[in-house]
């Protein structure tokens, strides 16, 4: 039998005590496709609405008229939700666990305490000018501040835009630009592994850009007390924003299509996208699904290891735990430091029952060895999640035999930023697992596979995978700009979302993400558009022209390689090589750093001057055998000179 037919079958105690076994799981899959507007008029009961709505759904995915609305005529507030409506049952119970990047820091915050923070800081932002419909740009350390400015935000309506801490000034500039933010949030540093991450500096050079023309404010969080350059007119201690302030503000009456955040993501082409998600339809469907995947119980503390930064943080650290009124752990670090068990360690420490990581983290722990988790017991442990890259099959046995000692369920959890919530994922209690597989729909989901021309494509088979009908989850456009998110999401298959993955499904009709068939990279579980990178390189002077591809990494899933032409007068010497890794760094950030970039004086172009992609990749994963037909390349000797010249790794 191959790894791949391996079943893990469901445990019939745990699914006894299960929020949804298989027979529910059929029941409730079969409602939520026969009748929408019953299942979900049903689970939009699970948020206090001020005025509840009569209209359930109003989706279409016509090319034409592409509109997703879901409870329009309702009101309410996220903040309220995920605070509130917790206190009179639950306020003296922890809603944050925060754990330092420092074992010896930690903090527990109290749903009481969390709503009083959230009030004051809310009248701060009032106090320093903002308003209902601002746009409001976080770029923080994983601190309890990030949760309490962004849910501060959704309090008073501005709509909180987060950008990743390893975001460069110039990724931070655009941003703003883009959205058109009056306000940033920010930390005098951040501090992971051990070292200082400038945050205020970032900030500020990105605010140095006369392009960037909107910004009012800059609330700065004192994190580590390092040296930060101060501007008198613009800069505001937080702690300053809050003094002597009334923790108590009324939450906004908001409508369930308002926005409540924009995350920008990457693409295959053009700059990062800024998905907007609303408020209604997001928060049900983040809140029911932490319920459901995880099979969250009352009084269980959760991690998941994501950074706010990305949409994994927003929906399963923040709103969908804290609108489940559980207990959500944040933690500051990196898995690795000080030592190399750490991740066990903090789920010993606070007794964590549901860990919710990704693949490059199992796969990074494994690379050490069996004892690296040694330091640990994790006995609290009850179910694992896995998210954001396709988790191979020796990793997800690792992380069950190793870090789940054998007995914990790993929910291997498929979604995107533009779902805002899981889509694919097994409930532990419903449904058995298949290492590498992500296998069922959601409740309200309907997966389909096509080919390149649309056609859906039944049985057990291979194609690119499409969603048929709209969840309450989705994201309803990209910010300023809804043609292209017609045009990205609506038109290459029309009447269907198409989510730019590959797909597998088998016999039991189970799901196997084969990865992005377009050019976005996934790297150590953190997308990457290929055309950005390569922007980014040939605003260097000495690239001509650039190629950017992935290729398979143990560890990281994908790495980058780049091809580079180089400009006149420039040689290919490895000075310039690490110069060019620095620059994409300065340009993007850290995490775009190629692992390889190659000099070459030609690409492999068609006739008409396309780049042949395929065959960079094949060369980059070393795959020379099978380049497949190079008959319709303008000059074909260049591939040969390709592979002469091919990096070692
Ligand atoms: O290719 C899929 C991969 O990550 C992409 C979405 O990236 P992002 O918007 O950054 O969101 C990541 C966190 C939800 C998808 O198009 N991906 C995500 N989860 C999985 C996955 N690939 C395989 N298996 C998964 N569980």
């Amino acid at each position: 039998m191959s790894e791949q037919d391996k079943v893990y079958p469901v445990n019939p105690d745990l699914a006894a005590k299960a929020w949804i076994d298989q027979a529910r799981y059929e029941q409730m899959y079969q409602q939520s496709i026969d009748d929408p507007e019953g299942f979900w008029g049903e689970q939009g009961k699970r948020l206090d609405w001020f005025k509840p709505y009569n209209k359930v759904k109003h989706t279409s995915y016509d090319p034409h008229n592409v509109d997703i609305r879901w409870f329009e005529d309702g009101t309410l507030n996220a903040a309220y939700n995920c605070l509130d409506r917790h206190l009179a049952e639950r306020g003296d119970e922890v809603a944050i666990i925060w754990e330092g990047d420092d074992p010896n820091e930690d903090r527990k915050i109290t749903y009481r305490e969390l709503h009083r923070e959230v009030c004051q800081f809310a009248n701060g932002l009032k106090k320093l000018g903002a308003k209902k419909g601002d746009v409001i740009t976080l770029y923080m350390p994983m601190v309890p501040e990030a949760a309490v400015a962004m849910l501060a935000c959704a309090r008073i309506g501005a709509v909180h835009s987060v950008v990743f801490g390893g975001f460069s000034p110039d990724a931070i500039g655009s941003r703003i630009v883009n959205s058109n933010s009056n306000i940033v949030i920010t930390s005098d540093e951040g501090l992971r592994g051990g070292k200082r991450i400038p945050l205020k500096e970032n900030v500020d050079e990105a605010l140095a850009n006369p392009e960037v023309k909107t910004v009012e404010k800059v609330i700065v969080l004192k994190r580590t007390g390092g040296d930060i350059d101060w501007h008198d007119h613009r800069d505001v201690w937080y702690h300053d924003a809050i003094a002597g302030v009334s923790d108590e503000c009324p939450a906004e009456e908001m409508n369930a299509e308002d926005p409540l955040f924009i995350l920008y993501t990457s693409g295959s082409t053009g700059a990062p996208k800024g998905l907007k998600h609303t408020t209604g339809g997001y928060l049900v469907y983040a809140a029911m699904t932490h319920q459901y995947v995880f099979d969250y119980k009352p009084g269980e503390v959760y991690w998941c290891t994501a950074d706010v930064g990305w949409i994994t943080g927003h929906s399963y650290i923040v709103y969908g735990p804290l609108a489940n009124g559980a207990t959500t752990l944040m933690f500051e670090g990196v898995p690795s430091y000080p030592t190399s068990g750490r991740m066990g360690e903090v789920c010993d420490k606070h007794q964590v029952s549901i860990l919710y990581t990704a693949p490059t983290a199992v796969r990074a722990l494994m690379a050490q060895g069996e004892h690296v988790m040694d330091s640990s017991k994790r006995d609290s442990l009850r179910i694992l999640g896995s998210v954001g890259e396709p988790i191979n099959p020796e990793a997800w046995e690792w992380f069950h035999r190793v870090i789940g000692n054998g007995r914990c369920p790993i929910v291997d959890t498929w979604w995107q930023t533009e779902t805002g919530g899981i889509l694919i994922a097994p409930l532990p209690g419903a449904i058995a697992q298949k290492p590498g597989s992500a296998t069922l729909p959601f409740f309200g989901v309907q997966p389909a596979l096509v080919d390149n021309e649309g056609h859906i494509l039944e049985g057990a088979t291979e194609g690119n995978l499409v969603l048929l009908d709209s969840w309450p989850g989705q994201g309803r456009s990209i910010w300023g700009d809804h043609d292209r998110f017609v045009q990205t999401y609506f038109s290459t298959y029309k009447g269907m979302y198409f989510t730019g993955d590959g797909c597998r499904r088998d016999d039991d009709g189970y799901y196997w993400i084969t990865g992005r068939v377009d050019d976005v990279l996934n790297v150590s579980g953190h997308r990457m558009g290929t055309a950005e990178i390569e922007s980014a390189m040939v605003a260097h002077p000495a690239v001509a022209e650039a190629a950017v591809v992935g290729f398979p990494h143990d560890i990281k899933g994908q790495g980058i390689y780049v091809y580079v032409i180089l400009a006149d007068g420039y040689e290919p010497e490895e000075d310039l090589q690490k110069e060019l890794v620095k620059w994409v760094r300065k340009e993007i950030g850290p995490i775009a750093s190629p692992d390889l970039v190659q000099f070459t004086p030609g690409l492999p172009k068609t006739r008409s001057g396309k780049i042949m992609r395929r065959i960079l990749r094949k060369i980059a994963a070393n795959e020379t055998d099978g380049l497949g037909d190079t008959s319709t390349l303008a000059d074909p000797s260049v591939v040969d000179e390709l592979i002469d010249q091919r990096l070692n790794r």
